[in-house]
């Protein structure tokens, strides 16, 4: 039975969180943004911060801004984050380097950890910048790699997982939110099975922070690393963060000694001495525009609340999936993303033969999804900007153009 657009809209006026859509800069409001979980939207908040840090930090305060203002900007939003949006504690999460390289810091540093170890595991079907930052790691310590594959869109279960750790595995690397299919994995089973071997977990948070309930001190994770420019709103670019379980953090060293990690930074001393604590996780000097950038977007979800907005997000996700069913698969569309919405993050993948052909149709239409080579439209829904008529037209016009 077709879904009405009445009942988007109704959904649209009892949604405790529209309001919040209000506080970001859109200039076209009819168009659809379904890629708000590749680079979020622009909060005004934001805009106006990094006017303020650009005018008066750096045009008026001058270097006068870094022991003022600035030097201690990793820590304290990194500590926002942490503790609001990832379950952990005061001193367990630092902003630092792209995703990217806080991914090599943080498995070389779970690698040395386990030295006398000599496989690391990773999925398959991991984020390409995940699965080349393991393959040169391992390359570099000549070190087996252990592919764990997905149950299709249902993303890697447990028992997959169970089949290829054991003692011989030193670091196991997964993402939370699988980037294509949405598949959401259970991260304190893994981690339990992870430790059973004596392993370390390093967990990918970018397509699960800021939209889906995180608690790593619960779950007993070890390392993660996310990124802030996807559901954090930070601006293209902006900084990734790292979380060390606090426990480890003496027993883990990153590998990129910089002044900005070594003890009493401005003696500039000779010999490498880290910071006790997760400054050590710094290297050079931070991109202070893009990260004074971060720090509104996380105030606004830590305020709105992660359990609100990921209920909204499931309720995105259930229309779409609806939609899907009575207009996409009749179209020749296939659902690539898990059913279960406790297993399922905020985007939903079809696959279609068209789907290449169909993208630039899209986006003239005014509709803004991601392709995914060969053949899928991963549609993505930013709870805090995406109404459920954006849903709903956005699909509509996705079955009219198939
Ligand atoms: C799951 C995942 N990990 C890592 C990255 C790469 O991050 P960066 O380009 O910030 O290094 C992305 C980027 O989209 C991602 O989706």
């Amino acid at each position: 039975m077709t879904i009405d657009r009445a009942v988007a809209e109704k959904l649209d006026a009892e949604d405790p969180l529209a309001h919040l859509r209000d506080e970001f800069v859109i200039e076209d409001d009819a168009l659809i943004y379904l890629d708000g979980n590749s680079l979020g939207r622009l909060p005004e908040a934001s805009r106006d911060r990094v006017r303020q840090v650009l005018e008066d930090d750096w045009g008026g305060h001058l270097i006068r801004s870094w022991p003022d203002r600035w030097l201690e900007l990793p820590q304290r939003i990194g500590d926002l984050i942490g503790t609001r949006l990832l379950g952990a504690a005061i001193g367990e999460v630092i902003m630092g380097d792209s995703t990217t390289v806080a991914l090599y810091k943080a498995i070389s540093a779970a690698l040395d950890a386990r030295a006398e170890r000599r496989v690391v595991v990773i999925e398959a079907d991991n984020f390409p910048t995940d699965r080349y930052i393991v393959e040169s790691l391992a390359q570099q310590r000549d070190l087996e790699i252990r592919w764990v594959t997905e149950s299709g869109s249902e993303g890697v279960t447990l028992e997959r997982l169970d089949e290829v750790i054991d003692p011989s595995v030193a670091v196991v690397v997964l993402s939370h939110v699988d980037y294509r299919s949405a598949a959401l994995l259970d991260m304190a089973a893994m981690t339990r099975a992870i430790h059973d071997v004596g392993a370390l977990g390093v967990w990918d948070l970018c397509h699960s922070v800021g939209v889906v309930p995180i608690d790593l001190s619960r779950d007993g994770v070890d390392v993660a690393v996310g990124c802030t420019y996807k559901y954090l709103n930070g601006g293209p670019g902006a900084p990734s963060f790292t979380y060390v379980d606090r426990a480890l953090q003496p027993s883990l060293q990153q590998p990129i000694w910089g002044w900005w990690g070594r003890q009493d930074m401005f003696e500039m001393g000779p010999g490498y001495d880290p910071q006790p604590d997760m400054r050590s996780w710094l290297s050079g000097t931070p991109g202070v525009l893009s990260l004074a950038a971060v720090e509104p977007g996380v105030a606004m979800i830590a305020d709105a609340g992660v359990a609100a907005i990921r209920a909204k997000s499931v309720a995105l996700t259930e229309l779409a999936l609806r939609l899907y069913d009575d207009w996409l698969a009749p179209a020749g569309a296939v659902l690539a993303s898990p059913r279960n919405p406790d297993r399922r993050g905020s985007h939903l993948t079809v696959t279609h033969p068209d789907a290449q052909h169909a993208m630039p149709h899209l986006v003239a239409a005014g509709v803004i999804p991601d392709f995914r080579r060969p053949d899928g439209i991963r549609m993505g829904f930013a709870p805090l900007t995406t109404r459920f008529v954006d849903v709903h037209d956005g699909l509509a016009e996705l079955r009219a153009i198939l």
